[in-house]
């Protein structure tokens, strides 16, 4: 599907593709979609992100992860942390898992993405049924309590400039379809309830 922006360049077409999605499935034996995580640093993201690619890899179903601090070293290495700057990370993210949805796999995204209306943004590209916004939901004092990257040291030191839950907003998610509570469930009840909610929405029919 194409964007509703308007590209700046004239004189472009658009092609449509030869194979449809629908024969992608088939061929996969599995729909696409976005398993959209979003949370605070330290709520745990990545390591569940990449905890369901191995799950959904050992069903025999194609997943890819899509990680902040990854794409932060290469496609997104220009932006920083201003809320402009995250929202064009937001939307360059988006169109990436669409692309990746579009060619067949199940994309899972490990990013803060910690405004509505950015994450709101990179659903409307997505027909109903194949964005879902996963909160990865674990209280500020546990993710201060784990800071794995020494992170809110740094931020309450003042080392680190709008970092999100101490000096810039995190805006959490009013009406997510999936809720993970990672500051209560263990990685693999976490990743089992994603895991479920595929198979129970026949995204996935695989069950081992
Ligand atoms: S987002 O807000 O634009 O979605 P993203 O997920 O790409 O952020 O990157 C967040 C990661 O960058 C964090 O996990 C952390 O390791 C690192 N980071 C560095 N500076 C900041 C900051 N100011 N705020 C949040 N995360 C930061």
């Amino acid at each position: 599907m194409k964007s509703k922006v308007q590209p700046q360049a004239t004189n472009i077409t658009w092609h449509n593709a030869g194979i449809s999605p629908t024969q992608r499935h088939d061929l996969n034996g599995h729909k696409s979609c976005v398993i959209w995580f979003t949370g605070l640093s330290g709520s745990g993201k990545s390591t569940l992100a990449n905890r369901l690619d191995a799950a959904l890899h050992a069903l025999k179903v194609r997943s890819y992860v899509l990680d902040g601090d990854n794409l932060r070293h290469g496609l997104n290495r220009d932006l920083g942390f201003s809320p402009e700057d995250r929202r064009e990370n937001i939307r360059r993210v988006g169109e990436a898992a669409k692309l990746l949805a579009d060619a067949g796999l199940i994309v899972i995204t490990a990013f803060i993405s910690p405004y509505r209306s950015d994450r709101n943004d990179v659903r409307s590209l997505f027909q109903p049924g194949e964005f879902f916004e996963t909160w990865i939901d674990c209280s500020l004092e546990a993710c201060r309590r784990r800071d794995p990257k020494g992170l809110y040291k740094k931020a309450d030191a003042g080392e680190i400039a709008d970092f999100t839950g101490v000096s810039a907003p995190y805006e959490a998610p009013l009406n997510p379809e999936i809720t993970i509570r990672s500051d209560q469930l263990s990685e693999d009840e976490a990743v089992g309830e994603v895991v479920a909610w595929l198979q129970e929405r026949k995204i996935i029919t695989q069950t081992d």
